[in-house]
């Protein structure tokens, strides 16, 4: 079987990746997409307030449609990405001032853009990296604004808009011990308290050549604040040159990871950030590091699919 059939037959929800119109429509790409290795996808960019939403009620689903039909015609589920998140903000949200405004602004792009798949989506990342590696919250309009309340509202806008899609926090670095996955699970607790409708947990694990150890460790942190919880942007960068050697460790370390999430009850799925090694947004973003995925730049399994496969088998 394929990677997807297998986590499946291991109890779990899915083995997603991220994708777009410009992936999927690459014709090397788009066979190993709609393959049994893959059961899901999440919306790389095309979900994000930039996109959807350019200009206040300007709203712009072009290519999270063509994602979301992808997905859906091919048998495949989608986790939404990414509702209220400082990146890939439009200027006109980052220079509302009053704290009404923006409360209306987010409740109306929540309902919009998640009523609109309501029904077909899985989850939705509705925050997303909110903390600082501190602990504390992350500056941001939302913040600033209005404190802690904006995950309140956003949480609430999303529920209301699709009842049966599960609701995400999603952040990095949740792969090690510290302020910022304390503080993660403290609001978890105070959201829970307060009735926020609140479903998952979402540990993106962008992590590096053999650092990878703490995943196994701070998962279950996370799965024992009750909610679910998911992988939801894997991958493992190697710093340049790529050996064989360093492929090797590769496959150990995808095989440590996914070897967490099967041991975990509550974590329902992986999610690795792309299927192409040509297509990873690691190359520009973390100069000197590459080959992060699966799948090499030709689309042939790396041993790192091997590591994979065996931690499902
Ligand atoms: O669409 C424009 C195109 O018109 C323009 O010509 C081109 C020139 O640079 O840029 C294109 O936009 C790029 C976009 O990806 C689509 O390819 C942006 O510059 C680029 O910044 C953007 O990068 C994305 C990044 O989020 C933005 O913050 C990556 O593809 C995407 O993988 C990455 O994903 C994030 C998750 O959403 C959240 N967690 C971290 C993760 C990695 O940064």
């Amino acid at each position: 079987g394929l990677l997807d059939q297998k986590i499946k037959a291991k109890g779990k929800v899915y083995l997603g990746s991220a994708l777009d119109p410009n992936t999927f429509n690459d014709g090397a790409v788009r066979p190993v997409a709609i393959s049994g290795d893959f059961g899901a996808f999440t919306p790389e960019n095309s979900g994000k307030w930039d996109t959807t939403e350019p200009a206040r009620g300007v709203f712009n689903f072009t290519n999270l449609d063509a994602l979301v039909n992808f997905a859906t015609s091919n048998g495949k589920i989608v986790r939404g990405h990414t509702l209220v998140w400082h990146q890939q903000l439009p200027a006109w949200v980052q220079a509302i001032r009053d704290s009404n405004t923006l409360t209306q602004v987010i409740q109306n792009h929540i309902a919009t853009e998640v009523g609109r798949y309501r029904g077909r989506i899985f989850a939705w990342d509705v925050v997303n990296e909110i903390f600082n590696d501190n602990g504390t919250f992350r500056t941001s309009v939302f913040f600033n604004l209005l404190g802690e309340n904006f995950v309140d509202i956003a949480f609430r806008a999303a529920r209301a808009a699709d009842p049966n899609a599960k609701l995400y926090i999603n952040d990095f670095n949740l792969d090690g011990p510290g302020p910022k996955i304390d503080a993660l699970i403290a609001l978890v607790g105070r959201l829970k308290s307060r009735g926020v409708p609140i479903d998952g947990i979402g540990s993106q694990s962008h992590l590096i050549l053999g650092q990878v150890g703490g995943v196994a460790g701070q998962l279950p942190r996370l799965a024992a604040t009750g909610l679910q919880v998911a992988l939801t942007e894997l991958d493992i960068r190697i710093q340049s040159p790529v050996t064989t050697q360093k492929l090797q460790q590769q496959q150990n370390d995808f095989n440590t990871v996914a070897r967490a999430c099967i041991s975990v009850p509550n974590c329902v799925g992986i999610t690795v950030w792309g299927i192409s090694d040509k297509n990873s947004f690691v190359d520009s973003t973390f100069p000197g590091f590459t080959a992060p995925l699966l799948f090499d730049r030709n689309l042939q399994r790396k041993p790192a699919y091997n590591g994979v496969d065996a931690a499902f088998s």
